[in-house]
This record gives structure tokens, sequence and C-alpha cells, in this order.
């Protein structure tokens, strides 16, 4: 998604030395790395209160008993990870080492095996990375907590796909754990994006699981401008951003559901485009250019991994949009042209129905818009537009070498 960018025509014109003289002495940035996502900053403004009652839960740590297991939910970028590794960190200095955390994350870990290698490892036990029976997997990790003898919080962030891939026996085994251990304990904190994730799992899952539950809500447009200027603090030289920009990157991210990582990621871009053009300092259009470049890269991420008649109906869509000779594209002009580039591909066309949902999802995830109007005695139909640049689509579906090939013809 960067490459792109870092083929700005402006760096054909540059040596290699100048490329990376214009890092050493950078006018914008003090600290580029304290805007990375990964990092964990020394302050989260606005989560004085999910970080007050998860430190609340885990103390018992300190005494030595088992903390209770909590589930952490909230929206994408409000702050689960960043504040369950900061309070862990915390915990950690003042545990004296009897207390420790290991930290999966279960999208990069998305099945149980491999969530149980992870575990393993850290508790430096050998497990293949495939081939043992998940009971000999879980066996071995009760001899390697026995060993240690500790307090071991096991953290499973974005738990969701685990359990929407491999169901829930992990969840099970780690929350019931405690009962074939004698030196060792474990807690459990499960964090996701999925609000509705708990409906995947047994009710005996679900309530020990949920000892403590945490909810997580989406920042507003005030708090993240406070959040930004906290990180724009440690990340940027003085005088290289202003408040201005700051309101409108918050602005923006606040609209989408108050994403803090869009927010600091629009941030990134934005000042990495202004460093290119040897800016001293991020402006409002560069924070533009971001913002497109950002919102480019998700439509052509979110057409490449659509199925296949999914990706056709788009063409179709695509098709009638771009020849523009039909003012308002109903379904059924939809279908037939989608039935004209599968004869084309040489597809087995699905029904008409099918093609009705698949333009619901369309809808759905504002690639398209639809909406149904009243023919008066023919009844009604839906009106359908493309909602996002329509070259973006078209670089999304170029990416299918059979699309490609069919809206080049047409
Ligand atoms: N209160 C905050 N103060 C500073 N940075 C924050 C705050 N909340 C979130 N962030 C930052 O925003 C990004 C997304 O937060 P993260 O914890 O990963 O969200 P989640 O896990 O809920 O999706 C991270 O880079 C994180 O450091
Ligand atoms: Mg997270």
């Amino acid at each position: 998604m960067y490459g792109l960018l870092l083929l700005d025509l402006l760096e054909y014109t540059m040596s290699v030395e100048e490329i990376f003289e214009q890092y050493l002495g950078s006018k914008i940035y003090r600290d580029r790395e304290k805007l990375l996502p990964d990092y964990v900053p020394g302050e989260l403004p606005h989560r004085d209160e999910q970080i007050r009652q998860l430190a609340v839960t885990l103390a018992p740590a300190l005494s030595g008993s088992r903390p209770s297991n909590v589930f952490i939910y909230g929206l994408t970028g409000t702050g689960k990870t960043a504040v369950t590794k900061y309070v862990l960190r915390k915990l950690m200095e003042k545990g004296n080492g009897r207390i420790e955390y290991v930290y999966v994350n279960c999208r990069q870990n998305n099945t149980s095996y491999r969530v149980l290698a992870e575990l393993g490892k850290f508790l430096g036990i050998k497990i293949p990375f495939t081939g043992l029976a998940l009971g000999e997997v879980m066996k071995r990790i009760i001899h390697g907590l026995e060993r240690k003898s500790r307090i071991l919080i096991v953290v499973l962030d974005e738990v969701d796909n685990l359990v929407k891939r491999n169901g829930d026996d992990v969840l099970y085994f780690l929350t019931r754990i405690n009962e074939q251990l004698s030196n060792a304990k474990v807690s459990v904190i499960g964090i996701t994006n999925d609000l509705k994730f708990t409906e995947f799992l047994d009710a005996r899952v679900k309530s020990s699981l949920g000892e403590e539950e945490l909810v997580f809500p989406p920042y507003n447009a005030v708090q993240l401008e406070d959040i930004l200027r906290q990180r724009a603090k440690e990340a940027f030289n003085e005088g290289a951003i202003s408040d201005i920009v700051i309101k409108k990157v918050a602005a923006i991210a606040a609209r989408q559901n108050g994403d803090c990582r869009l927010a600091l990621d629009i941030l990134l871009k934005a000042a990495d485009i202004a460093e290119r053009e040897r800016a001293s300092q991020v402006t409002e259009a560069h924070v533009e250019k971001a913002r497109n470049e950002i919102e480019k890269n998700l439509t052509v991420d979110t057409i490449k991994t659509m199925p296949l008649h999914v990706k056709m109906v788009l063409a179709a869509v695509y098709l009638l949009s771009r020849d523009g000779s039909t003012k308002t594209i109903t379904t059924g002009l939809v279908y037939d042209k989608y039935k004209e580039l599968a004869a084309k591909i040489g597809i087995e066309p699905v029904t008409s129905r099918r093609i009705t949902d698949i333009l619901n999802e369309l809808d759905m995830s504002g690639i398209i818009n639809a909406r149904v109007i009243s023919l008066g005695r023919y009844g009604r139909t839906k009106v359908i537009e493309i909602g996002v640049p329509l070259k973006n689509v078209e670089e999304g579906l170029s990416s299918d070498i059979l699309l490609k090939a069919a809206i080049e013809e047409a």
C-alpha cells in the first residue's frame, strides 16, 4: 500500500544519498516511530476508566491469587490492545517476576493449534509446527506451566478470529485449566472487535471468560484531538504540525466510528507525504492526499478479497456507470450486463435472486449505493450507483485477470 506512494515522481529524480539525507535531517519528524501502530505511548488520554478497571481486576495477582478472566470488547481503534499492554507492563514491573503475560494475536494465529503453539513457545516447550494432537499439546502446556509455577496471564487478542474458524476449544481449555494446576495459575484476557462474538461461544465458556467485562466506547472528535496532540508532541518537530491539521484528522476518524488507528494512520501518511515533498509543515492538503490514498487502498483491498460472482456483479455496475449511456442503473440492467460478462468469461451465471442479495451486500459495504424507487404500476426497482471513485473500483477489479481482460474489452 505504501509501495505506490514511494514510487512518487519526486523520488525518480533523487539520488539514493538525497533520499536518505532527507530522513536524516527530517524537518517534520522528531521520532516517527511514535506514530506506528505498535508503539504503546506513556499516556493514554480518555482511557482512565478502562485502565483503572483492568488494573483493579488484575491487581490480586500481586498477592498471589488468580485474577478473574476478563473479556474486553469495543470497535476497532478504541484502544483495547494499547490499554491491555499498558496495564500488563505496569503489572509486570510490580510483580517481581512472579507474574508473566503472554500476548497472542489470534488474527495472525487463527487456529487452535497455532495459538497453543504460541503458548508453548512462551513456556519454552518444543511444539512442532504441525502434527501433534491438540490433546497432547494441551498436556505439554500444563506440564510447562507447572514447572514455571507462576501466575500467567494469557491475552488472546482479536479472539473472534480463532473462535469463528476453530470453535472455542482453546478458550474452554484455558478457562478450565486451573482445575488441573497446583503450582501455576492462569487467567485469560479475551479481546474482540466483534460485539456479537459471544453468540459463537458455549454458555460455559461465555460465563467463565466474562467473569469481568470491559467495554471500550468509540472516541469522539474532541477525545481524538487530545490523543493526537499528545502523540504529535512525541513524534513531530516543534511547529511541524498545526492544531488545524490535528482537528481535521480527528474529525475524519470520528466519522469512522472514532477509530484512533485510522486517525494515526492518516497523520503518519500525511506527514510522510509532507516529508517527501520536503515541506516543513504538514498541511490540510497533505491530510487530504493521505486520506484519499487510505480510502483507495481500503476499496481496492475489499474488492480484491470478494468472491468471483460478487466481483462480476460489481464489474457489471462499473461498466454501466463508466459507459454512462444509461442514466439510471436498475437491477434488471445489472443482471443483463452480468450475464453478458459471465458468457464472455465462460462462467455459469447465478440466479437473479442471488444478484439481488449480492447487490445488498455491496450496498452494505458502501462500494455501491442502492435505493428503491417506485415505477408506478410497474412496481418497484432498485437504482444503483457506485459509491466510491470509479478508478478505485477499476483498480480493485483489475487484480482479477479474467475481469481485467473483460473490462478492457468492453
Ligand atoms: N487513548 C489513547 N491514547 C493514545 N493512543 C491511543 C489511544 N487509544 C488508542 N491509541 C492508539 O490507536 C491505535 C489503535 O489502538 P488499539 O489499542 O490498537 O485499538 P484496538 O485494539 O481497540 O483496535 C494504536 O496505535 C494505539 O496506540
Ligand atoms: Mg487491537
